[in-house]
């Protein structure tokens, strides 16, 4: 077998609206999400007889290192699939690599995406489907960003994350990921909803219009960010600078935080970003 590659990659939400709450406690979505190419890699080779075993390498690893090996997504990913596949994970003969570049909680689904490319990487070495409905319904358990992340295309999702709609397309935007160093527990941000019975995004327009798309989007929120500004005040001094980048269409946080995103008429200008690095006194390219 020769190694399997797949990104997990980021999962940003450009619009997220709680809409209610269920009996277990879990928030009701409407959530517009992309998944731009930027992420985590996974990769699957054989490896022997042993169990099936995962190595962390990358710039993030160190967030994931007090985690036990059991309780990473990747690995609870992979065994899902593995399941699927009536194979025994402790006789799987397979290692996954994780090379972590996103950060942790930080509202762009890492783990969650995680957890979808190595269920995919293992669907791909089993002949298996990762879009069908046994691991669709197993991928929520592990969390509800999984089954937007094994779609990793844009889609609005309902529920807490598994009435899942493909969007045709959207008009090509450039997008700017900012993150404050923060990281934002999801219960928590939940936790700190003032209302949680808001209304559903509106309807977005066709996409050849892109400039009504824009509308649209700003018309939209994400229900999530005022509560995480109160938990990291510098979420909101990010959204302030992002909103002062020239030409920027859109400034919002993404998922519970603490990331946010810029959009910008496509293609995105890197030199946009100068002042913004200047002031803070980041290296720019
Ligand atoms: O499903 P996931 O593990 O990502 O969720 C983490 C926590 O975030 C949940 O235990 C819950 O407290 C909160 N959550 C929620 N409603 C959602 C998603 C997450 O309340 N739709």
């Amino acid at each position: 077998m020769s190694a399997l590659t797949e990104t997990a990659r980021a999962k940003v939400n450009l619009a997220l609206h709680v809409v209610g709450r269920r009996a277990d406690g879990y928030h009701l979505l409407d959530t517009l999400a992309v998944f731009p190419p930027v992420g985590d890699v996974l990769t699957l080779e054989a490896a022997g007889e042993g169990p099936l075993n995962l190595s962390v390498t990358g710039p993030m690893a160190g967030a994931l290192a007090g985690l036990p090996p059991e309780s990473n997504l990747a690995l609870r990913g992979a065994r899902l699939a593995l399941a699927a596949a009536g194979i025994d994970p402790e006789q799987a003969g397979l290692a996954l690599t994780l090379e972590k570049h996103l950060p942790a909680e930080a509202g762009i689904g890492g783990g969650s995406a995680d957890a979808a490319a190595a269920i995919r990487l293992v669907c791909r070495r089993f002949g298996l489907d990762p879009l069908g409905p046994a691991i669709l319904e197993a991928a929520l358990r592990l969390g509800a960003d999984v089954p937007m992340c094994l779609h990793s295309r844009p889609l609005r999702a309902r529920g807490i994350g598994e009435t899942i709609t493909p969007l045709g397309a959207l008009p090509a935007f450039g997008l700017l990921l900012a993150n404050p160093g923060i990281a934002t527990p999801t219960p928590e941000i939940f936790r700190r909803l003032e209302t949680r019975t808001n209304p559903p995004i509106a309807d977005l327009p066709a996409i050849d219009h892109a400039g009504a798309v824009v509308d649209a989007l700003a018309a939209a929120r994400n229900d999530l960010q005022a509560p995480a500004i109160a938990f990291a005040p510098a979420i909101g001094a990010l959204l302030a600078d992002l909103a002062n980048l020239p030409d920027v269409l859109l400034a919002r946080m993404s998922g519970s935080g603490s990331t946010c995103l810029a959009l910008f008429a496509a293609p995105a200008r890197r030199s946009a970003l100068r002042p913004y690095c200047a002031r803070q006194g980041l290296r720019h390219g």
